[in-house]
């Protein structure tokens, strides 16, 4: 579908004009905003939540405003700090350390939001898991992670495999502490502790926070970001976002993810905004519900979700005044050009599209507020960074030709490891290039159009999902002899997970069995990482070196040329 660009509305906007801003941007100019660029110790919850806390014309402000199905909290910025403050005084009397990993695995919280800000201040290191893992999921990061602390519900404890994690010491308990075992009840120990905390001050550099992502390979990653991340948060909380004081802002994702914490947490939080969390599961009645109950006007969403919302219709809609809102995002999957005309209709606003991963910390490509919108495409980089298509030796390639969509490396919110796995880190680079694993190409004028993974990744309802985790995870299934695991176009959520096995001897097709298998990786992993379609086959193809052709599954499903199959296996 071929559509007209759509033209940048007038209104008062926080960049005026992206090209001048982008010629003249410099990171510095960021720093030089906050106190500590004149100590070099920072802490990113401190400038989240206390600077605007001590701040006697911002304390009494929202910060966050929770609301659940049956529940429904509001939180100011003194609240927030006194809550942080408390949670890290926990944490100290039961030694954690600077540096230390603690994990949280919860639901979206009031309680959650302070223990993660609390695990901050003390300078730990944060790893929030999404509330959906089952144990492999769970115990894979943990494990990895050496997470000395974790922070979780009585409902989720029994997918935590206490006693195979040699490294993790103390379990925080949210909720009423089972009586057999050796728990720290937050609710009690919350009572108990002091309002006043000693903020550790770190330096720009120091780690606060892994989120685990998948590539093609291996287990899920720790992707390992640090304080500095702020700079880019902060900013892009600004220009993309377009965050200004007064914003009740609401982004959906959840802090397991990336945008969770990133856009979720810290860029709303470092602009002094109202911060709406809405718990509970995605329905349209109450999405559109809680637009206008709280008057959101910056919203923040994914793809996935304004599918869904286009195919509930109008009449759902029109039941809601979403007059509030000024300003519409999307991220994790690329926006049809549909999606963006059912906005201006249905919203009447532009839906601003942007581009970035977990291992950027921060959006990178992006559609502002005062730029032409051409559908279809990511926008252009943030200011202070340079993306570029590049070949597979990290040369430029000009405009309209596909490749490696690539960023030149430095920006703030920039992974600065990959946890105890500096090979992966390093295969990310060529030259000064980051490389994003993506492939895109950049028109004449500069705007970016994303073409798919380079790698097997799959991104399903804009989650991340690595095919080796699933394989993995359904060959310990008694069935199950081989697996190989595709991403499969679909309308609603951008892929689905496919899976191909061969069964093992004594072992025939029947609906049943399938069924359990599907099961099997669901209560083992996650929902969303199970397969949807599971095909029997007779083999599995593989190279000669043992390695799953998920490209030949794929061209056989999608009826496509299998290309080049020298490599493959007798
Ligand atoms: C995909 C989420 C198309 C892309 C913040 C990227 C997108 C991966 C877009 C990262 C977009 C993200 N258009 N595709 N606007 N944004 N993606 O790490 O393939 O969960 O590499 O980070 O999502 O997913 P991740």
């Amino acid at each position: 579908m071929d559509m007209q660009p759509i033209p940048a509305r007038e209104g008062n906007h926080n960049m005026k004009d992206y090209k001048e801003v982008y010629e003249q941007f410099q990171w510095d100019s960021v720093k030089s905003q906050f106190s500590w660029s004149e100590t070099g110790k920072v802490n990113i919850a401190y400038e989240a939540i206390d600077r605007h806390a001590d701040n006697p014309d911002k304390k009494d402000q929202t910060a966050l405003i929770y609301s659940a199905p049956n529940r429904e909290e509001k939180l100011t910025f003194e609240d927030l700090k006194f809550k942080s403050n408390q949670f890290a005084n926990v944490l100290k009397k039961y030694n954690v350390n600077k540096g230390d990993r603690v994990f949280l695995f919860m639901h979206r919280s009031p309680e959650f939001y302070a223990a993660f800000l609390g695990i901050l201040k003390t300078g730990a290191i944060a790893g929030p898991l999404f509330e959906a893992f089952m144990e492999q999921a769970v115990r894979d990061r943990l494990e990895d992670s050496e997470a000395s602390m974790l922070v979780t519900t009585p409902e989720l404890l029994d997918r935590v495999p206490v006693d195979e994690l040699p490294n993790l010491k103390q379990i925080v308990i949210v909720g009423d502490v089972p009586e057999n075992g050796d728990y720290i009840d937050y609710y009690k120990e919350m009572d108990q502790a002091s309002k006043d905390f000693d903020i550790e001050w770190v330096d720009l550099e120091d780690g606060m926070l892994l989120h685990y992502t998948s590539g093609s390979t291996g287990k899920p990653k720790g992707v390992y970001h640090v304080h500095n991340a702020m700079l880019q948060h902060y900013q892009t909380g600004k220009w993309v976002l377009d965050l200004k004081e007064d914003d009740t802002y609401w982004c959906t994702a959840d802090p397991g993810w990336v945008t969770g914490t990133s856009y979720g947490i810290f860029a709303p939080w470092l602009n002094g905004v109202t911060n709406v969390i809405r718990g509970g599961r995605f329905s349209p009645d109450d999405w559109y519900g809680t637009l206008d109950k709280y008057n959101v006007t910056v919203w923040y969403s994914a793809p996935t979700a304004f599918r869904k919302l286009v195919s509930a219709g109008e009449e759902v809609a029109s039941k809601h005044d979403l007059s509030s809102l000024r300003h519409v995002l999307s991220v994790g999957e690329p926006l049809n050009p549909e999606v963006i005309t059912w906005g201006t209709k249905a919203l009447n606003l532009r839906i601003h599209d942007t581009w970035w991963m977990t291992e950027t910390g921060g959006m990178m490509i992006c559609n502002y507020p005062a730029m032409d919108i051409r559908p279809g495409s990511m926008g252009k980089p943030f200011p202070g960074t340079e993306a570029a298509i590049v070949d597979n030796d990290g040369n430029e390639l000009p405009p309209n030709r596909m490749g490696n969509l690539a960023l030149k490396k430095g920006w703030p919110s920039m992974m600065r490891a990959v946890w105890k796995n500096p090979g992966k880190y390093e295969s990310y680079f060529l030259g000064d290039w980051y490389v994003s694993g993506d492939s895109a190409y950049m028109d004449e004028d500069g705007y970016f159009w994303f073409q798919g993974r380079l790698d097997d990744v799959i991104n399903t309802s804009g989650e991340r999902v690595g095919p080796f985790e699933v394989e993995s995870k359904l060959i310990e299934h008694e069935a199950v002899a081989e697996a190989g695991v595709i991403g499969k176009p679909d309308p609603e959520r951008g892929e689905i997970i496919k899976a191909f096995i061969t069964l093992n001897d004594g072992y025939e097709e029947s609906d049943e069995l399938l069924e359990d298998i599907r099961q099997f990786v669901k209560k083992g992993l996650s929902a969303h990482a199970a397969p949807r379609e599971i095909e029997i086959k007779d083999t599995i193809p593989k190279t000669r070196s043992g390695k799953i052709m998920r490209r030949l599954l794929k061209s056989w499903e999608l009826g496509l040329p299998t290309g080049d199959t020298s490599t493959l296996e007798e």
